[in-house]
């Protein structure tokens, strides 16, 4: 019996497959490549000493699909495959909800047909929308700000919907917070290739000296310093997160979301600081207008994921700063 990761060769998709692995599952992977790169399915085996079937394939695509749970005994899923770019979103929000909810609807109607039915979702912390305190709780209202966020929220639902036509299902609603940092190896982590949306791989391109200087959003929001606050998480301490909801899930039914995040929330001149502290690499920045659509303060309260799936994080804000970069300068030897 095998778990299959959607979106599997992706940030925080390739990380869980590590975990996975090291926690004994077997695994079958679908991706694309539209975010990633194939070295990573042999990344991931180097990494684990582990061998898995890998397709490369849409998760919209209903044959693929069918193919994929016809061949291999799936016991359960967990769905990273979906665009994830919220300024792309704004600007293409149609391609967002087709992509992001038909890849999701396709997968239930073939995990509902093989009898499978426990799945983990890739949400965000999104789905909160501009919250009116924090730490944030699961039963806060939700709305979003983008499409991006839209697609989230929307899938969320449905999955609740879902689970009412059949109370067999089995659903974690995993609300990410900022995942930051690599894998110890350097062998898989984040470096887009266009100008990164988020701080910490753009802090990386200003430390390589590919990009001249971060540009701060803001300095007057309510907050410690004026600079935005976000609870970041290292990317395998959310991989371990995973973990823990699927054991979770394993053995019960229903919809439940959990917050995946520290608790912890640092402002953008913190985050500046926590990495050239832990890296010795200077980070050139200067203060900018806000970014449309961004809130002030965002850190999860993570009591129900620690009660309810045993789960807490390991890593500190200056382990998850030195992984990051630490992938970087891996990535650049292997370059040369
Ligand atoms: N920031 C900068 N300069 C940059 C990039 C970011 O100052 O070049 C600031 C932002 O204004 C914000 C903080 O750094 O205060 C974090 O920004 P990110 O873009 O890294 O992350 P966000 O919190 O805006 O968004 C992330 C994900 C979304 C997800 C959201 C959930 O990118 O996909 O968290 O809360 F929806």
């Amino acid at each position: 019996m095998a778990i299959l990761v959607t979106g599997g060769t992706g940030y925080i998709g390739s990380h869980t497959c590590v975990e996975l692995l090291n926690e004994g599952y077997e695994i079958v992977v679908v991706d694309n490549f539209y975010n990633s790169k194939p070295i990573v399915v042999d990344r991931i085996k180097e990494i684990t000493g582990k061998d898995f079937k890998f397709y490369e394939a849409d998760c919209c695509d209903k044959e693929a699909m069918e193919k994929i749970f016809s061949e291999n005994k799936i016991e359960g899923a967990i769905h990273f495959a979906g665009y994830k770019a919220v300024g792309e979103s704004v600007a293409k929000p149609v391609m967002y909800y087709q992509n992001n909810i038909d890849s999701t609807l396709t997968l239930i109607e073939t995990m509902e047909r093989h009898n499978c039915y426990v799945l983990a979702f890739s949400s965000s912390a999104t789905v909160y929308g501009s919250p009116k305190t924090c730490p944030i709780k699961e039963d806060f209202p939700l709305s979003t700000t983008n499409p991006y966020g839209t697609t989230k929220l929307f899938i969320e639902r449905i999955l609740q919907d879902v689970y009412v036509s059949n109370n067999k299902w089995s659903i974690a609603l995993l609300r990410y917070f900022n995942p930051i940092g690599a894998h110890k190896s350097g062998l898989i982590g984040e470096n887009p290739n266009d100008i990164p949306n988020n701080l910490m791989p753009y802090i990386n391109k200003v430390a390589a000296g590919e990009l001249p200087i971060l540009h701060v959003f803001g300095n007057d929001y309510d907050t410690k310093d004026g600079t935005g606050v976000r609870d970041y998480i290292h990317v395998v301490d959310l991989a371990r997160g995973h973990i823990a909801a699927l054991r979770k899930i394993m053995t019960q039914t229903g919809v439940e979301p959990y917050n995946l995040g520290t608790g912890k929330g640092y402002s953008v001149l913190e985050m500046v600081e926590n990495f050239e502290k832990a890296n010795g690499v200077p980070v050139k920045y200067q203060i900018d207008a806000r970014r449309p659509g961004d809130i002030a303060t965002c850190f999860a309260d993570g009591t129900k994921a620690k009660e309810e799936l045993g789960f807490t994080c390991q890593y500190e804000i200056d382990e998850m700063c030195r992984d990051a970069w630490h992938y970087i300068e891996e990535e650049k030897k292997r370059n040369k």
